[in-house]
């Protein structure tokens, strides 16, 4: 039974923000999680998952017991159940992904063992509700890159119609999504090695908000901004001018909050070695480091591999790769 491969992510632009409705900018990491084995069980959902430490069922007392077993519920037709084993590329708490990576996974593979034609939108809206028990109120953007994979224009509002003047051709991919047909530059991503929690970072910037909400708005305002104007740079491949933009989006995410000495670290040091932009990509608070490196891209990659960091190689938006 092949069951198509789910996709990770990165955030170039807008984290954070995107949950109070501003845009977000992110693209998908092609192949992320795989199904190895998979076959059905009559009533229950059986999951091994060698990366998050996992080997358990529905009725396991965790997180993962309890979206095995919304899972089960969800899906419509016949109440069968399966057993699988996932294979992930990406480590989990990373930022990159991972959980609604494996929310999408395992509804493409029961919809498969229950003889379901889903279309991605409808394997979206049926992974989101998974998010949500992983993460409380997540803004979709992570399922939406899981999903849909490629380079992607995102926010919580449907998007009018007619679309945004855009500065590269975009094609609808659901109400909420627009998939832009741009090249990528050469980038690396780095993990700091610290597991964070979405849902604690996306609480800890409500509590913010409450506080100061005038302040924040003003940081979600320059987020946005960052965005725009690093999607014209982007577009027209004005590289120097992208970096600045993911600079500042570093600069305002500090001051949100949600950086971290660890960040901080790797940010300086991609610097260093030629990037021409770093930030922290996810939710924050430790999880990886995405970095702008044309032409520097493997000077990047040995600074942080020789300081410990797992590193991957971006070249567009269909390769990516471990970095030795
Ligand atoms: C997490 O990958 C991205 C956040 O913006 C949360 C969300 O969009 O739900 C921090």
């Amino acid at each position: 039974m092949t069951v198509p491969p789910s996709q990770g992510k990165v955030i170039l632009f807008g984290e954070h923000a995107v949950v109070f409705g501003r845009p977000a900018v992110g693209l998908g990491l092609p192949g992320a999680m795989v199904v190895e084995r998979l076959r059905p069980l009559a009533d229950h959902v059986k999951l091994c998952l060698p990366a998050w430490n996992f080997d358990g069922c529905c009725c396991h007392p965790g997180l993962l017991g309890k979206v095995l077993h919304r899972l089960f519920e969800l899906l419509p037709g016949r109440r069968l159940g399966m057993e699988l084993s996932v294979h992930s590329r990406i480590p989990p708490g990373a930022g990159l992904g991972s959980s609604a990576a494996l929310a999408v996974l395992l509804v493409r593979a029961l919809a498969r063992v229950r003889g379901l034609e889903l279309d991605l939108a409808e394997q979206r809206r049926l992974a989101h509700v998974l998010e949500e028990i992983f993460h409380g109120r997540p803004s979709g953007l992570d399922d939406t890159l899981a999903c849909f994979g490629g380079v992607c224009l995102f926010r919580r509002r449907e998007w009018s119609k007619p679309l945004p003047a855009l500065p590269v051709p975009a094609r609808r991919l659901s109400a909420q999504a627009l998939g832009l047909e741009c090249r990528l530059p050469e980038m690396v991503v780095g993990y700091t090695g610290r597991e964070h929690q979405t849902r604690h970072m996306v609480e800890l910037v409500r509590r913010r908000r409450q506080r100061q909400p005038q302040e924040t708005e003003v940081l979600f305002a320059e987020m946005e901004r960052c965005l725009w104007w690093g999607l014209d740079s982007l577009c027209a491949g004005r590289w120097a001018e992208l970096g600045l933009a993911l600079n500042s989006n570093q600069q305002l995410l500090e001051l949100l909050g949600v950086s971290s000495p660890e960040i901080a670290s790797l940010v300086q040091l991609a610097r260093r070695h030629g990037a021409l932009g770093a930030k922290l990509t996810g939710a924050g608070g430790g999880g990886a480091v995405v970095a702008l490196a044309p032409g520097n891209q493997r000077e990047v990659a040995r600074a942080w591999s020789r300081a410990g960091h797992r590193t991957w190689y971006l070249d567009g938006a269909d390769d990516w790769r471990m970095a030795v």
